[in-house]
């Protein structure tokens, strides 16, 4: 297994009311986050995403609906469904993910581990498996 990502499950805290989620950082989240955004209302058929990082660490739940990510590190590719807002993808720096299949109710939220930088995306392939196949 060298993929770089990996899926973290969480409990719920349910009771007679309803259900809650906590996400925290350094414990559920292995990182401290700076940055929240969601993805919502995608049209049927759109995949996104098609980036990696250089520093960025990402944690992604589909708190509503569901989705899929292409994930790619080099070495190995997977496809992960997130179909639960109790299941977390956590993404390292040099995962390539592509989000697909997303229902239209689909509301998936990323925890990101930097403020918005642009200088931080790899966009293009091949620059991304010439700067990570090595490590
Ligand atoms: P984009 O990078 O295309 O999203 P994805 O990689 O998920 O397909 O982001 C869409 C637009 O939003 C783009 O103009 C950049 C902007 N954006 C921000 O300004 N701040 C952010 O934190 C993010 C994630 C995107």
């Amino acid at each position: 297994q060298t993929l770089s990502s990996r899926i973290v499950r969480i409990e719920s805290l349910g009771d007679e009311r309803g259900q809650l989620t906590v996400l925290e950082e350094n414990k559920s989240i292995p990182f401290e986050f700076k940055r929240v955004f969601y993805i919502y209302g995608t049209i049927a058929g759109v995949r996104r995403g098609f980036h990696a990082h250089y520093k960025t660490r990402q944690a992604l739940i589909s708190v509503t609906g569901s989705c899929k990510v292409h994930l790619d590190n080099t070495k190995r590719t997977e496809e992960v469904e997130l179909d639960s807002p109790n299941t977390i993808l956590i993404l390292e720096p040099n995962d390539w993910h592509e989000m697909y299949d997303f229902s239209p109710d689909c509301v998936l939220l990323v925890l990101a581990s930097h403020l918005y930088d642009p200088e931080d995306y790899i966009r293009d392939y091949d620059k991304f498996i010439k700067i990570y196949s090595k490590s």
